[in-house]
């Protein structure tokens, strides 16, 4: 089956929230998503085997989380090159983080990158839900041709 992993880091939870709905939009689509806290991906094997990677924070003082940062690095160490990613985060002003990840993913993994990074305020407002759920659709839409 066509697999997603989608991983947030987060403070307070928004960016969690966020990462359910992508995770709902890509299943719309036939594929599947796996959603897990970057603190709990620690090997390289926890990376191995899916057809995209939706890599989320929150943004604080202007950067991206550390566990986001250290992820970031693990991933480094796979060849993923090709396959289909994207970015997102809660943010409040600024909002740096889904940025700084879009950037990594397509200029140093060199992965076929959906869209934008997606930057919600919150998942619950400005019609997040939706955006959030759309961005899952696209990545979806890219690994299963739906
Ligand atoms: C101490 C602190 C620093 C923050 N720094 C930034 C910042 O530099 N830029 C920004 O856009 N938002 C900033 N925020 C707002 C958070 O990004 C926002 O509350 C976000 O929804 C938190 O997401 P989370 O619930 O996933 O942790 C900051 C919030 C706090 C409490």
């Amino acid at each position: 089956m066509t697999k997603a992993l989608v991983a947030y880091s987060t403070r307070s939870g928004q960016t969690q929230s966020i990462a359910d709905l992508v995770a709902e939009g890509i299943r719309f689509t036939g594929a599947d998503a796996t959603v897990v806290n970057a603190t709990s991906l620690t090997k390289e094997q926890d990376l191995e085997g899916y057809d995209a990677y939706i890599f989320g924070s929150a943004t604080y003082h202007g950067e991206m989380m550390q566990s986001m940062k250290t992820l970031l690095f693990l991933a480094a160490k796979l060849n993923l090159q090709g396959k289909a990613g994207g970015s997102f985060g809660a943010f409040g002003w600024s909002g740096e983080a889904p940025d700084r990840i879009y950037e990594t993913m397509e200029n140093i993994f060199q992965m076929d990158m959906v869209g934008t990074p997606l930057r919600l305020k919150s998942s619950s407002l400005q019609g997040g839900l939706q955006m959030a759920q759309d961005y899952g659709r696209a990545i979806g839409k890219k690994i299963t041709g739906k």
